[in-house]
């Protein structure tokens, strides 16, 4: 079966091919860091416009890389939410378009549903595991029992993860998105440099809460003054991330460790923390379970994820018809 999966949630346009749910035969984003990098966050006019632009040659790309025609087809996966409305009905509408013309069946993809199966594109993990879904817009806790089977456990009371990163990162002048500039900065500090406050929510109520912590650098940033401050860049962004790793990583745990379920698997572009991944791993197999995590092209928003969730529904026999909307506040 051959699916082309395509996402425009957010701020990056992207597309890809995959096989019988496990091979990628082509893979392709256009980022629109460079677009949204001098305001510090993505401004959503600028992202619809943007993936007006790049849709049509991502589109074309991914499927002349994989050396496949659009006849050739089984079906189409779109992301049809959450995300940014304009964004979602720029690719929404485009898949609507090619469907009607050539008849190939579509689905719309819930865009949390694929980072929650995207560890599959790479490796085998059994169902059920503990999901901890972190990005630029969510941090939520599932327990996966197979496909279309999301037990919600909990999530966050305010910012995402994620977002806590692009804002310090933006408090700071360091650039955009920031995680993945926080995660460099970090190796080279200390991360018991500073020691920022942890939110600590009740053991069994699986809830994250990055505003204080947010605050919590604001404040720092303030009492030392920029002249000193930015001598310690390093070490502030060791000492935050390491604060967000710890409020990340307990309650996955314990989730696991209540349920009784022995896999964690890590989604979303916070995933692609270096710091997280090591963590997690380390304090989970000292509980006696195993942490799975994607590659990082994987974990940030990507075609191939899109392309795997439609595949298993198409496979199912779901096919979607014109009057599907795009759902900027869709739910699991
Ligand atoms: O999943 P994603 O690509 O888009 C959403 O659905 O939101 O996630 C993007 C988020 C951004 O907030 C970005 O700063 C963060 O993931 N991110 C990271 C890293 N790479 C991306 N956060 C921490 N460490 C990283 N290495
Ligand atoms: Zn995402």
């Amino acid at each position: 079966m051959l699916i082309l999966g395509i996402e425009t949630s957010c701020d990056d346009t992207a597309a890809a091919v995959l096989r019988d749910g496990r091979t990628i035969l082509a893979n392709m984003v256009s980022s629109q860091d460079q677009v949204h990098g001098p305001y510090g966050g993505v401004v959503p006019e600028l992202a619809s416009r943007q993936h007006i632009k790049n849709v049509l040659p991502i589109v074309d790309g991914a499927l002349r890389k994989a050396g496949v025609k659009l006849m050739d087809l089984d079906g189409i996966a779109v992301t049809y939410g959450p995300g940014l409305v304009g964004s979602l009905l720029v690719g929404l509408s485009l898949v609507k378009g090619m469907s009607f013309r050539s008849g190939i069946p579509y689905v719309g993809v819930n865009h949390l549903e694929a980072h929650l199966l995207a560890i599959h594109l790479e490796q085998e993990v059994a169902f059920p595991y503990i999901a901890l879904l972190a990005s630029g817009g969510h941090t939520l806790l599932y327990c996966v029992n197979g496909v279309g089977d999301y037990a919600h456990l909990g999530g966050t009371r305010d910012d995402a993860a994620g977002e806590a990163f692009d804002k310090v990162a933006k408090m700071m002048g360091l650039g955009y998105p920031g995680g993945r500039i926080i995660d460099n900065l970090a190796r080279e500090g200390d991360p018991k440099a500073i020691r920022f406050p942890r939110d600590r929510m009740k053991k069994s109520a699986y809830e994250f809460s990055f505003s204080g912590i947010k605050t919590a650098v604001w404040h720092y940033l303030g009492s030392q003054g920029k002249g000193r401050w930015e001598a310690q860049r390093a070490d502030i962004a060791a000492s935050f991330q390491e604060a967000v790793v710890d409020m990340l990583v307990s309650p996955t745990i314990n989730a696991a460790l209540a349920r009784d379920v022995k896999r964690i698997v890590l989604s979303g572009g916070v995933a692609a923390n270096s710091r997280l991944r090591a963590k997690m791993k380390e304090q989970a197999e000292d509980e006696g379970l195993q942490v799975f995590y994607p590659a990082p092209k994987f974990c940030t928003d990507n075609g191939a994820m899109i392309a795997l969730a439609g595949y298993h529904w198409l496979k199912r026999g779901r096919r979607d018809d014109f009057g599907l909307n795009a759902d900027a506040d869709l739910t699991l």
